[in-house]
């Protein structure tokens, strides 16, 4: 949820800390803080977003440093709360994403044995912990107190009068870049790019030393050997290249992401317990669930496998039994849920498949099975790609199961997309950027595109939008219609047409301005609605994309049309580690 970076090498640290955690703003951005090591430890914090500090701050000296931005949990956003964290001697700093589960109790013994606390946060513990153990070593320090710690943490300290840092990694991901004469460590590889293509990805319980000349691995107290990973995404991936924002432009990649992500998976490398399942358990959160969602609409009419669709927040409670298998799908591969729901059907002996976006990440350690969506980095918080690339994926492997039926309406996709692209929405745009309230209606498989339609308005234009199966409506949200809340419904030809044409009529009926997806010449529709958003006629599945961009289009428009802060939208953050 938090993003971390460190750095052990020649050049001045603070820039290069400063530089990573810009890159890590979209994990969390209501505070930052760096320290840095010269004869003491020097700390520069504060509330706010780094990407607003215009430079380094000049004071931080040294080639040695740790950085966090962060997303609040244990206290609320502050100078004082952001990280780093001090023990009382100001000697030790450490940053942290995760959580600790049991500071409570470890604060309230540390306070009864004199300790003098300074934030609200449950990182700051470990600090006062390791203030504790230091006999002179920090390595060993650490060690010593990684066993009283409950919870989730990737961690990097520092202490005065040491020459090197110490990384730590339990169930938060961590990751090591290895340079010329210089060591990295981040929650993730974008950091790493601009200064090197080899990593280690550190596993959990791993503990690692880093010096400006080498860097040494450890597994409990034992020496271990990490894989060195040769990483292909380049450092223009995670530059805006020439759009305003980056959510503009990844929606702009969706052509290249649909055909990657189609070509991710094919008969050879679908895993068999795909191949052979009788019965399918989808788990996601946000936009990944409603991305399974459009799977469970495709899948059952085409191969007659039922599947059962869950929250990750939601399955805990589930005690109904498993299917053959359970997928979990996450962009990040890092969502608390999802991961919680991939470890359930382990415990209980069922085969797991992650769909993700991030090599390495927890899920594909988890799982039986991944399937790699091949999307690139997705650095705007809002999913955009990365859902097109989850709805490749699942397309394809309907597809696959059904025995190929579909393969050229895939083959087709990246044409269909950017044909939507540069749709003009200027007339739909007005109506939304003047509404307090948005309903997205739809019925069949368009529900979940229209579901998730509804959160990319809500996530970055603040406009509360809600989606409805169409035919829920009259069962109580009717009494919400009015002229000033407009909705928005998916009318194209297909199985639900001639009952959507009636519910925009009813709608209508209540004053509601209509604002419809469908095709340019359907007089049907163009009589009902205020605003006809066209949608090139084609095979549904290639609807489902397109609609799908034409939303998030609207939304992006409308977003920047109101002023917002589209690539980091307020309270958000892009990877979500806590339950
Ligand atoms: C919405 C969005 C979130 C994520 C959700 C799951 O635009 O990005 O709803 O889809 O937090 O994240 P992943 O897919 O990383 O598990």
């Amino acid at each position: 949820m938090c993003g971390i970076v460190g750095y052990a090498g020649y050049r001045s640290a603070a820039p290069i800390l400063l530089q990573g955690l810009r890159r890590l703003e979209y994990r969390g951005y209501d505070s930052y803080g760096i320290a840095t090591l010269s004869t003491e430890v020097c700390i520069h914090k504060k509330a706010g977003k780094v990407s607003e500090l215009p430079d380094s701050p000049g004071i931080l000296q040294g080639t040695i440093g740790i950085g966090h931005t962060r997303w609040a949990t244990h206290g609320i956003p502050s100078d004082i709360n952001a990280h780093p964290h001090q023990d009382c001697t100001d000697q030790i700093a450490v940053v942290h994403n995760g959580i600790i589960e049991n500071y409570s109790a470890l604060k309230r013994d540390l306070i009864g044995r004199g300790h003098i606390f300074r934030s609200d946060t449950d990182t700051e513990v470990i600090a006062h912990l390791i203030e504790e153990a230091y006999t002179g070593d920090l390595l060993e320090a650490v060690r010593n107190t990684l066993p009283l710690l409950s919870g989730s943490y990737a961690l990097l300290i520092i202490s005065a009068g040491e020459n090197r840092l110490i990384a730590a990694r339990n169930q938060s991901p961590l990751v090591l870049g290895i340079g010329d004469g210089e060591i990295f460590a981040a929650s993730d590889i974008t950091p790493l790019l601009e200064y090197t293509s080899r990593v280690i990805y550190l596993n959990d319980g791993d503990t690692a030393e880093l010096r400006p000349d080498s860097y040494s691995v450890y597994f409990g107290d034992r020496p271990a050997e990490r894989e060195i990973h040769e990483i292909s995404w380049t450092p223009d991936t995670i530059q805006k290249g020439g759009f305003a924002h980056f959510m503009l432009k990844e929606i702009f990649e969706q052509p290249d992401a649909i055909h990657q992500a189609v070509h991710a998976v094919s008969e050879e490398t679908l895993p068999s317990s795909l191949l052979n399942a009788s019965s399918i358990t989808v788990v996601a959160c946000g936009s990944s669930y409603h991305a399974g969602m459009i799977f469970r609409y495709l899948i059952e009419p085409a191969c007659g496998i039922p599947v059962r669709l869950e929250m990750g927040s939601e399955y805990k409670y589930a005690s109904i039994p498993f299917s053959d298998v359970i997928i979990g799908i996450s962009q990040s591969g890092e969502t608390a849920d999802t991961l919680a729901a991939i470890r359930k059907g382990i415990c209980n002996n069922v085969k797991t498949v992650a769909i993700t976006n991030v090599l390495n990440s927890t899920i594909t350690r988890s799982a039986h099975d991944t399937i790699l969506m091949h999307a690139g980095p997705e650095i705007s918080v809002a999913a955009s790609k990365s859902f097109i690339s989850q709805v490749g994926v699942l397309m394809q492997v309907v597809n696959i199961l059904s025995g190929g039926r579909c393969h050229d309406v895939l083959d087709h996709a990246r044409y269909a997309i950017e044909q939507v692209l540069l749709t003009d929405l200027t007339e739909a745009v007005d109506i939304c950027s003047k509404a307090e309230h948005i309903f997205y209606v739809g019925r069949g498989v368009f529900y979940p595109v229209m579901m998730e339609g509804a959160l990319k308005m809500k996530e970055i234009s603040y406009i509360h939008a809600e989606a409805y199966a169409a035919g829920e409506l009259k069962h109580g949200p009717f009494a919400l219609l009015s002229p000033e809340t407009p909705a928005i419904a998916i009318c194209i030809p297909g199985p639900a047409y001639e009952v959507m044409l009636g519910n925009m009529k009813e709608m209508k009926a209540r004053g509601t301005p209509i604002i419809a997806l469908g095709n340019d010449d359907d007089e049907d529709v163009r009589e009902i609605a205020d605003v006809i958003v066209p949608v090139p006629k084609g095979h549904p599945w290639t609807q489902v994309l397109t609609t799908t961009v034409l939303l998030q289009l609207l939304a992006y428009h409308t977003a920047n049309r109101l002023g917002r802060e589209i690539d980091m939208p307020r309270n958000l953050a892009k990877s979500v580690t806590v339950e």
